[in-house]
């Protein structure tokens, strides 16, 4: 997917990042993207990213670094009009290379609601692997590289 890119949040995108939408009955997985832009200016903990298409924002995502050293990916939406066509898939699959990347990271990490199957069978595919551990009400799953 060659016109895809992941871009910071800036005062020329913000808008398009914090109008994308999901499906009325996904609404209950994810938390409202301007509810994540807030966490990520105001807390020290989570970065975001713009995911564009063309010119077009399409979608977003949060990454952050755990005390361990692993990373995780988080607020993953991609906007209603645009999902199914691979999205989701190419954005955590080039996020967790980034992330991957960095020295000291030993896994990359996330976490969905256990009725959040389109998520969980996105994310398994990937080669993501449920752990047991819980993050509030959250399943937990992780990924390392083949060494
Ligand atoms: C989960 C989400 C990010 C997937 O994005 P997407 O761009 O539509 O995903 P893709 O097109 O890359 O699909 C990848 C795989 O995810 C699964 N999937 C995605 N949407 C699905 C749906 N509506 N129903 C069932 N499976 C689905 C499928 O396994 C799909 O693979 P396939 O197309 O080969 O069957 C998107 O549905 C979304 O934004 N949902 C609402 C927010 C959310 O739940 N985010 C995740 C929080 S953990």
């Amino acid at each position: 997917m060659e016109d895809l890119s992941l871009e910071p949040v800036t005062a020329a995108n913000w808008r398009d990042c914090a109008a994308l939408t999901v499906h009325p009955e996904q609404r209950r997985f994810v938390a409202d993207v301007t509810h994540y832009l807030c966490m990520c200016h105001y807390g020290d903990v989570w970065s975001p990213l713009a995911v564009v298409r063309g010119r077009a924002v399409v979608g977003f995502v949060i990454w952050a670094v755990d005390d361990d050293g692993s990373r995780w990916i988080g607020g993953l939406v991609v906007d209603a009009a645009h999902q199914r066509q691979g999205i989701g898939r190419e954005v955590v699959r080039r996020l967790r290379e980034r992330l991957i990347a960095e020295p000291g990271t030993p896994n990359v990490a996330l976490s969905y609601q256990p009725a959040n199957t389109a998520a969980r069978d996105l994310y398994l595919s990937l080669g993501f692997v449920e752990t047991g551990e819980t993050e509030e009400d959250e399943v937990v799953a992780r990924w390392t590289a083949a060494r």
